[in-house]
C-alpha cells in the first residue's frame, strides 16, 4: 500500500471533521433559539439541520452517522447489533463475524467466541486466555472488539495467514514483559528489528519506514521506532504535547501496550484491506450500543 493514499485518507478525514466543525458553529445559534421555544421533536431538529446545512446529502455516511444518531442519543437495539454480525460486508468487505464466531466450543468457533448471541458477545472469548471485549457503559476505542475492527495488524499490510508468534515477535513481547529497558540486549537484538524489512513477515517494509520521526507526514502518528526514548515517548507528540503523547509501550504489560497489540492482533473481518476506513459507520453504532451500556432487549 502506498504512503500516499493513506495521506491522501487521512487528509479527506480531517478535511470532513473541520466541515462538521464549521457546519455546527453556523447552526447553533439557531438550533439554541429554537430549542427555547420548546423541545423538538427528532423529526423537526432533522429539518432544522437539513436547513442549516448540518446533515449533508445522500452518500456521506459517516457523517449522517454523527449527526443524525450519534449527537441525538438514538438508543441502538440489540437487534441492529444481531443483524452486522451476521451480515457479510457490514465493517468493510470481507464475511460474517458470525460464520468463525457463533459458539462457546473453541471447537467449532475461533476464541471460543459466540458473537451470534447477546450473551455470547457480553462473556466475550471462553477459550484461554478468556477475556472479555468491552465494558458496558464505558467507551471500547481500546478494547478488544473495536480494536480488531479499526486497528490494523503491523507492519501495515501483513496478512493474517503470517504467523503472530515467530521469535522475532516473542523477542519484542519479552522484552516489553521485562520492563522496556534501554539495554545491550535491547540495543543488540530488539531495535535493530524495528528497522529491518521483512522482520514480522514476508515482504512488508521495517517499522521505521512508516514510523521514522516525531514528524507526521512523513512519520505515522508522529511515533518513531528508531530510538529507545522515541519508542518510550509515545505517538501523536507534537499534535498533543509531549505529556499527553499515546504511550504505546506499558513496561511490564505487552497487552496493554499498543506496539504489540498491533503487532499480534490482526483487523477484522480477516482479509480486509488496512485502506478500508478504520471508523466504519457500523462500528461508530457498534461503539455506541456499548457505550450505552449493550443492553441485549
Ligand atoms: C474467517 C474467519 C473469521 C471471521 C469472518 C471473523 N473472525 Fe474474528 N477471529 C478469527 C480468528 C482466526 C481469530 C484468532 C486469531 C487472531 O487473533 O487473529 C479471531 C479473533 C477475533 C477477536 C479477538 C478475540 C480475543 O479474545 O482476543 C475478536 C474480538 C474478533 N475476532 C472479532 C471479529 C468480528 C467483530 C468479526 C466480524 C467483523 C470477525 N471477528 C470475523 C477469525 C474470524
Ligand atoms: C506502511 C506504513 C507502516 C508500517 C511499515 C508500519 N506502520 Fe504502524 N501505523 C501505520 C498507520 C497508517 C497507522 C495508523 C493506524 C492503523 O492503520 O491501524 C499505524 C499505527 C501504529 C501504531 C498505533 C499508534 C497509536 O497512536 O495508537 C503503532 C503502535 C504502530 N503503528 C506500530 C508499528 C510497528 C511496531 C511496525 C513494524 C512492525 C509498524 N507500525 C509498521 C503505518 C505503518
Amino acid at each position: 500500500m502506498p504512503l500516499s493514499s493513506f495521506t491522501k485518507l487521512r487528509l479527506t478525514q480531517m478535511a470532513k471533521a473541520s466541515c462538521v466543525v464549521a457546519a455546527l458553529a453556523a447552526g447553533f445559534a439557531n438550533t439554541a433559539l429554537a430549542q427555547e421555544k420548546h423541545r423538538m421533536t427528532l423529526a423537526e431538529q432533522m429539518i432544522q439541520d437539513m436547513k442549516d446545512g448540518k446533515v449533508g446529502p445522500a452518500g456521506a455516511d459517516d457523517h449522517v452517522v454523527q449527526e443524525l444518531i450519534i449527537k441525538r442519543s438514538i438508543p441502538i437495539t440489540y437487534k441492529y447489533i444481531n443483524t452486522l454480525m451476521n451480515t457479510p460486508n457490514a465493517f468493510g468487505p470481507g464475511v460474517a463475524c458470525t460464520t468463525c464466531h457463533n459458539s462457546t466450543d473453541p471447537s467449532k468457533s475461533y476464541r471460543g467466541l459466540d458473537l451470534s448471541t447477546c450473551k455470547g458477545m457480553i462473556e466475550g472469548s471462553t477459550e484461554k486466555p478468556k477475556r472479555k471485549l468491552f465494558t458496558p457503559g464505558t467507551d471500547p476505542k481500546r478494547d478488544v472488539l473495536v480494536r480488531r475492527l479499526r486497528n490494523n495488524r503491523m507492519p501495515l499490510g501483513q496478512g493474517f495467514e503470517h504467523s503472530t508468534f515467530t521469535p522475532n515477535h516473542m523477542l519484542v513481547k519479552n522484552w516489553i514483559a521485562d520492563g522496556a529497558k534501554n539495554d545491550d540486549h535491547f540495543n543488540k537484538n530488539v531495535l535493530p528489528l524495528f528497522k529491518t524489512p521483512n522482520a514480522f513477515g514476508p515482504d512488508t517494509p521495517a517499522c521505521t519506514a512508516c514510523h521514522m520521526s516525531n514528524q507526521e507526514p512523513p512519520s505515522f502518528h508522529e511515533l518513531n521506532l528508531s530510538t529507545h526514548a522515541g519508542i518510550l515517548l509515545g505517538a501523536d507528540s507534537v499534535a498533543k504535547g509531549v505529556d499527553k503523547a499515546t504511550k504505546v509501550i506499558v513496561p511490564g504489560d505487552p497487552e496493554k501496550s499498543f506496539v504489540w497489540q498491533h503487532l499480534s492482533e490482526d483487523r477484522m473481518p480477516p482479509g480486509i484491506s488496512p485502506s478500508e476506513p478504520r471508523d466504519h459507520p457500523n462500528t461508530t453504532i457498534l461503539s455506541a450500543w456499548i457505550k450505552q451500556g449493550a443492553k441485549c432487549d
